[in-house]
């Protein structure tokens, strides 16, 4: 599966970003013994490879939890205490955007505008978007998830 992805994008002029989505959407991430490969067939190295990785959020390092919960952080949620929320998710969770909890149940990924700006703070669970979301009202999501999940 990667050795056609690397194969189909090697002599592709800029085709790293596009390798990357392909990869990502193969594998539901970026696994880490795919770097090397990756750099070898774009003629660049493991470091170029992971600083293009590591630069886009988009790109995940593991394996999706079973629910994502993006996280506005553009300028109108900031404004409005969105990073109040990232620090209650790191609080409650014990994790930061771009990680998944242990159990596999939630992944929590920053996002730079829902098209929510209005209603700021947003964030997004699944294909619902949440506006004015305060301490409160994520806890009661997070709650209405983790039950859903046990
Ligand atoms: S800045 Fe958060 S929805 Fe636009």
């Amino acid at each position: 599966m990667l050795a056609q992805l690397l194969y189909q994008y090697q002599d592709q002029p800029g085709g790293l970003l596009p390798l990357l989505h392909a990869v990502q959407a193969d594998f539901g991430y970026i696994p880490a013994d795919a770097v090397p490969p990756i750099a070898r067939a774009m003629q660049l190295s493991a470091a170029e490879v992971e600083g293009v990785i590591s630069f886009y959020h988009d790109f995940r390092r593991q394996p999706a939890g079973r629910h994502t919960l993006h996280i506005c952080r553009a300028e109108s949620c900031q404004a409005a205490g969105g990073e109040a929320l990232v620090a209650h998710l790191q609080a409650r969770l014990g994790i930061e955007p771009g990680q998944s909890s242990a159990d596999g149940e939630l992944t929590v990924e920053s996002v730079y505008c829902l098209g929510n700006c209005a209603c700021s703070p947003a964030l997004r669970i699944g294909d619902a978007t949440h506006a004015r979301v305060d301490i409160a009202r994520l806890d009661a999501l997070l709650d209405s998830l983790l039950e859903s999940a046990s």
